[in-house]
C-alpha cells in the first residue's frame, strides 16, 4: 500500500472491506471471508457493534469465561472474565476455591471520589485571582445545574472546586481542581460536561471582574478534562487465615507463608519485579473490567499511577504474618460504572452484570479488586513453589496443539499424557509426531 485513502469513513462497510482486503492483504478473498465470518449472525446485534466505533469492518473476539466460587463479604459470585491468556481464569478459580474454604474475601470501599480539572493560564496578580475565584465559585456551580440536577437527586454531584496555583511548574499555570461523586456511573461524560461549562463560565465571569486589568481578564483555558488518576476512589480487599490453615502441599505452611511475604516485599522495593507482579494483578482486574464493559485503559493508567504514588513504582498488594495469622491485601483505585456507557448496549456486558447479580459500582469495585488479589495470590503461590511454567504451559497446551494441527482425538490423548509430563514446545511436538506415526 503506497497511496493514502481519501474519505475512508464515508465508504460503505463493503467498500471498506474491499479496500482493506485489496490494499493491505495478500489474499483479498480470504480476508473478506474471514472478516465476514466474524460478523454476528443477527444483523441487529452486528449493527450495534458497527456503531460502537468508526470504520468497523468486523468483530474481534476474546474468550468470555467464568471463574466461580468467589465468596466476597459472605456473598457468592461467579465472576465473568474476558481475556485471551490461557492460565488466568484457571488461576482465579483455583484461588477462589482455596479462599472459599478459608472464609472467603473481605472487601471495603475507602472512597468513591472522581476528579476533573480545568487547566488554565493566568499571569496576573494571584491574590486577585483567588478573590475572583471565591466570588465566581457559586456561579460555576449554578452554571452546571442542568447537568448535575438528576445526579444530585440520587445523592451525587460536585463535591468541591478548588483553585490551585502551579505557576512554579509551568509559567502562569493554574487549575480548577474539581471533585465529583458519580454514584453508579463511571461519570466521564458527566464530569467532562461539567468541566467544559466551568471553563466557559470562569472565562465569562473573569471578563466581568472589575478588579482585573484588561490583561488579567483574559484567562486562557488550555483544556478541561477528567483525570484517570483517582487515588480517592479506592477499594481494599483482603484474605487472611491462620498459617496452619494455609496447608500448601509443596512446602510446610510456615515456610510458605514466610516465602510469600518475602516475595511480596521484593515487589514492594524492586520496580522490575513490581511491574510484573502488578501485571499479574491486572490479569484479573482487566478481565473483569472488560467483561463488564468498563474502560480498561482508564483503569490501567490510574492503577499504575497509584502504584507509583510514593515516588517509586511498587507492589499494589501487601502481605504480613502477625500472631500466626497470614494476611494478604490489595488497595487499588477503580473508577468503575455499572450504568451508562456500554452497560446497557452490549448484550454480553448486560449478561456479565446479570451474572454478577447486577452490582452497584461500589460492589463491582470490590469484585474487581478481589479478582486482582486472587490472581496475584495464584501467581505468587506458583512462583514460590512449582514455578510459573508448570501451570502456565499446561494451560497453553491446547493452544500449542491447535497450532500444530492436532485432531480432537489427538488433543484428548495428549492432554491426558501431559498430566504428569513437562510441557515444552519440543516435548509437545515430539509427542504429537509420535502419536501421528502410530
Ligand atoms: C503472567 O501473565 C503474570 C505473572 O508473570 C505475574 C507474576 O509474575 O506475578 C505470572
Amino acid at each position: 500500500m503506497n497511496t493514502p485513502v481519501e474519505g475512508f469513513s464515508k465508504l460503505t462497510k463493503t467498500q471498506k472491506i474491499d479496500w482493506i482486503a485489496i490494499n493491505c492483504t495478500k489474499d483479498p478473498e480470504a480476508t473478506k471471508q474471514l472478516l465476514k465470518q466474524y460478523w454476528n449472525t443477527d444483523p441487529r446485534v452486528q449493527q450495534l457493534h458497527d456503531e460502537f466505533i468508526e470504520n468497523t469492518v468486523s468483530n474481534y473476539y476474546l474468550p468470555f469465561a467464568i471463574a466461580p466460587n468467589f465468596k466476597i463479604n459472605d456473598k457468592l459470585y461467579a465472576i465473568p472474565m474476558a481475556i485471551e491468556e490461557s492460565s488466568v481464569v484457571a488461576a482465579a478459580s483455583k484461588a477462589a476455591k482455596f479462599w472459599l474454604e478459608r472464609g472467603g474475601f473481605k472487601a471495603e470501599i475507602i472512597g468513591t471520589e472522581k476528579v476533573g480539572q480545568v487547566h488554565f493560564i493566568y499571569k496576573g496578580d494571584n491574590q486577585k485571582l483567588f478573590r475572583f475565584f471565591d466570588s465566581a465559585k457559586p456561579e460555576l456551580i449554578k452554571s452546571v445545574s442542568s447537568i448535575t440536577q438528576s445526579m444530585e437527586k440520587r445523592g451525587g454531584g460536585i463535591n468541591n472546586i478548588e483553585l490551585r496555583d502551579l505557576s512554579n511548574k509551568v509559567d502562569g499555570y493554574h487549575q480548577l481542581h474539581c471533585t465529583f461523586e458519580t454514584l453508579d456511573a463511571m461519570g466521564a461524560n458527566f464530569i467532562n460536561s461539567c468541566l467544559e461549562q466551568f471553563a466557559r463560565t470562569f472565562k465569562e465571569q473573569a471578563l466581568l471582574f472589575d478588579a482585573f486589568s484588561e490583561e488579567e481578564k483574559n484567562i486562557e483555558v488550555v483544556m478541561s478534562i477528567l483525570s484517570n488518576y483517582v487515588p480517592d476512589c479506592l477499594v481494599r480487599a483482603e484474605v487472611s487465615c491462620s498459617i496452619s490453615d494455609l496447608g500448601n502441599a509443596d512446602m510446610p505452611s510456615k515456610d510458605f507463608a514466610e516465602k510469600f511475604v518475602r516475595a511480596v516485599n521484593i515487589a514492594k522495593v524492586e520496580p522490575y519485579r513490581a511491574v510484573t507482579h502488578n501485571k499479574g494483578i491486572m490479569n484479573g482486574i482487566d478481565a473483569v473490567v472488560l467483561a463488564t464493559g468498563n474502560d480498561f485503559r482508564a483503569i490501567e493508567a490510574g492503577v499504575h499511577a497509584y502504584a507509583a504514588k510514593d515516588g517509586q513504582y511498587s507492589s499494589l498488594t501487601h502481605a504480613k504474618i502477625e500472631d500466626g495469622i497470614f494476611k494478604f491485601w490489595i488497595e487499588v483505585p477503580l473508577a468503575l460504572g455499572t450504568v451508562g456507557g456500554l452497560t446497557r448496549l452490549h448484550p454480553m456486558v448486560k449478561l456479565a452484570l446479570e451474572i454478577l447479580q447486577n452490582p452497584s459500582a461500589k460492589e463491582l469495585m470490590q469484585i474487581v479488586a478481589v479478582a486482582g488479589l486472587a490472581q496475584n495470590f495464584a501467581a505468587v503461590r506458583s512462583l514460590i513453589t512449582t514455578g510459573i511454567q508448570k501451570g502456565h504451559m499446561k494451560m497453553h497446551l491446547l493452544n500449542m496443539l491447535n497450532q500444530l494441527g492436532a485432531t480432537e482425538a489427538e488433543k484428548q490423548k495428549l492432554v491426558t499424557y501431559f498430566k504428569d509430563q513437562t510441557v515444552t514446545n519440543a516435548s509437545v511436538k515430539e509427542a504429537l509426531e509420535s502419536l501421528k506415526s502410530k
